[in-house]
């Protein structure tokens, strides 16, 4: 029975309440989100990316192509070219099956191009079955410029194939195939399906660009002179400005990423569905698997400086020096950014509270008014978090960031969390959640603790499922709130979920209780997707099987392991059928998600908490 008391008030929920987590995992960005239909457009795909890359990962070359990274480049950010011999061309392949054209609709190319003596590109859509729309010449001359043309799909392909013949010699960058129709018809925009699935949300916020994204590699060196190493964290200044000068960059979850989609897009997007723009800066101390903490004081500096220089970009005027560039690239009135987050999951609380500290002196020195948001670490519970929680508290911290991933169990079993937060510390940012799985069953659970999130609306100011996006040909990470390919896209039940809360905020709680409610104590037990945490502060041991019983891994701590990660890239991988681990001295282990055999296992987890806990 459910007892309603229409007089009484409960907690006042901000319009901001709900929102979503954009990561590029699963392909979310290049071959997702962001509308370019052609992949490794610039040749800079390398095996520091992935070990499988090479600079025409996605194209074939008929004649003479050949990539060249030489001082004849386009700029010098964007390494590599194709150069093409006389009667020769290229294909690109697109992401999935190819390229999806529409009947009727419009395609806009472009390429930067250089023919010293001349020359023309002969530029084609087809698939197997023919051409998919009339070619296009272009007659190229002289040094680098750029150069487009637009076609009209005479069919319907989600196979297409974009070529590019040139009749004499000539050199080739940033070949680009964008679909007209983008989100809100934004140049350089995103992909209308997935942007009108968010949008439909009527998220509160946007958190980005990440995730393990931010702080991993934040300690690297990206520049010229370094030979533009890869593998640093996604650092925003890295990301805005043209996009044949952005470049492009390893990204954490095993790919390239072009940042085609980068801070400027990000805060356009923000715009563009009436959300608050929550960007996610590195604290120069690494989570997700690693803990290394700087001790560069001049590099911490400069990231400080960074995050002022960010806040100026998206606030400042048009006659400042970052806002000039905003205004330079479309959009000269400021992005109204409130929220800023410094850090994610961070393994070692101590060292990222002290960093953390310098760039809230700085924020705050400068901009009063902004909300400077710190995290409690990788976990829900456990020594990380409760020392994270106690500097967090002590710091008199504006808002904490807590991600969990955990069986449907655990989420029923937890919808009392926030009950008991104390009212006079930090305010919560729930910046990732999920349940294992994208069932109805899920959903229900998630449902069910988003009441208690509700309940307690005056502590957790801000809540995000995660992941949001997953492209199924290239997945990291399950479960996921969207799941598309390059023809289509779907909703998850979880998406359902959140669209319900999240489209009917209240204003205010009215208080109720609930009588006989379900019994859900025991083990946690649950199909999991490619995310659960475990930790030896929290757990005497997990164990995953498949569905026929047959252990797969287990795990009893007493190897000493702090923590047990199921989910994300990197230390485990299935061969043969078996789950083999490549990284025993990892502290972190993890089960990697690139093998398309993935989604053929049921996996059980089981992990029996100690007691007390
Ligand atoms: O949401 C996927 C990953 O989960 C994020 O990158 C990270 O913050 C968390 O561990």
């Amino acid at each position: 029975a459910i007892t309603v008391d229409p007089s009484a008030r409960g907690a006042a929920i901000d319009d901001t309440m709900y929102g979503v987590f954009f990561e590029d995992i699963n392909r979310a960005a290049d071959g997702g989100l962001y509308a370019e239909l052609v992949q490794n457009r610039s040749f800079e795909y390398s095996t520091a990316d992935n070990g499988a890359y090479t600079p025409l990962t996605s194209w074939t070359a008929g004649g003479t192509a050949q990539v060249v990274n030489d001082s004849g480049r386009l700029n010098a950010r964007n390494r590599n070219y194709l150069s093409l011999g006389a009667g020769s061309s290229v294909t690109n392949a697109g992401y999935n099956t190819g390229i999806r054209v529409e009947q009727g609709k419009k395609y806009d190319f472009s390429v930067w191009a250089r023919a010293e003596s001349g020359s023309t590109l002969t530029v084609s859509l087809k698939d197997t079955a023919g051409s998919l729309a009339t070619a296009r010449r272009i007659a190229v001359e002289g040094g680098w410029t750029k150069y487009k043309a637009t076609f009209t799909a005479t069919r319907t392909s989600n196979r297409g194939r974009l070529a590019v013949a040139t009749a004499h010699d000539a050199a080739l960058d940033e070949v680009s195939l964008f679909p007209r129709d983008t989100y809100k018809n934004q140049p350089n925009g995103l992909r209308k399906d997935l942007a009108e699935k968010i949008a439909a949300l009527q998220p509160g916020f946007v958190r980005f660009p990440g995730g393990c994204l931010v702080n991993t590699g934040s300690m690297e060196d990206y520049s010229e002179a370094s030979g533009w190493q890869r593998r640093r964290s996604y650092q925003w200044k890295d990301t805005v400005g043209p996009v044949e000068e952005r470049a492009t960059n390893a990204n954490f979850w095993g790919y390239n990423q072009s940042y085609g989609l980068g801070y400027y897009e990000y805060f356009r997007f923000s715009e563009d569905i009436g959300a608050m723009p929550l960007p996610v800066v590195p604290a120069l101390v690494t989570g997700c698997g690693q803990n290394k903490a700087t001790e560069d004081d001049a590099l911490l500096q400069r990231h400080v400086q960074d995050t002022l220089d960010l806040i100026e970009f998206a606030n400042g005027p048009a006659t400042s020096k970052w806002g000039k560039v905003r205004a330079a690239m479309g959009h000269p009135k400021p992005f109204h950014l409130t929220h800023i987050g410094v850090g994610n999951e961070e393994n070692l609380p101590r060292e990222f509270f002290a960093r953390f500290e310098k760039f809230r002196a700085a924020i705050k020195a400068k901009y009063p008014g902004i909300t400077v948001i710190s995290n409690s670490g990788p976990d829900d519970a456990g020594a990380i978090f409760d020392t994270a929680w106690q500097l967090n508290r002590e710091g008199g911290v504006d808002m904490v960031d807590e991600h969990y991933y955990n069986s449907p169990d655990w989420f029923l079993r937890h919808n009392d969390r926030y009950d008991s937060y104390d009212r006079t510390g930090p305010k919560v940012f729930l910046g990732e959640y999920a349940s294992q799985g994208n069932a109805w069953r899920n959903g229900l659970a998630e449902a069910a603790f988003m009441t208690g999130l509700e309940r307690n609306a005056d502590v957790v100011k801000l809540a995000s499922y995660a992941p949001l996006l997953a492209n199924e040909d290239y997945v990291q990470w399950r479960p996921d709130m969207i799941w598309f390919n390059n023809r289509a896209s779907w909703n998850s039940a979880n998406y359902e979920v959140q669209k319900l809360f999240m489209t009917n905020v209240g204003d205010r709680v009215i208080p109720s209780k609930a009588t006989t409610t379900p019994d859900v104590s025991g083990p946690i037990t649950g199909a999991v997707g490619l995310s659960t945490w475990a930790t030896s502060a929290a757990y005497d041991d997990v164990k995953v099987t498949s569905a026929d019983g047959s252990t797969l891994l287990s795990d009893d701590f007493s190897g000493g392991a702090a923590q047990w990660r199921h989910s994300g890239a990197g230390d485990w991988s299935v061969q043969d059928g078996q789950y083999v681990q490549t990284d025993t001295a990892a502290e972190n282990t993890m089960v990697t998600a690139g093998d398309p055999a993935w989604r053929d296992y049921d996996l059980r987890v089981k992990a029996t908490k100690k007691s007390g806990k």
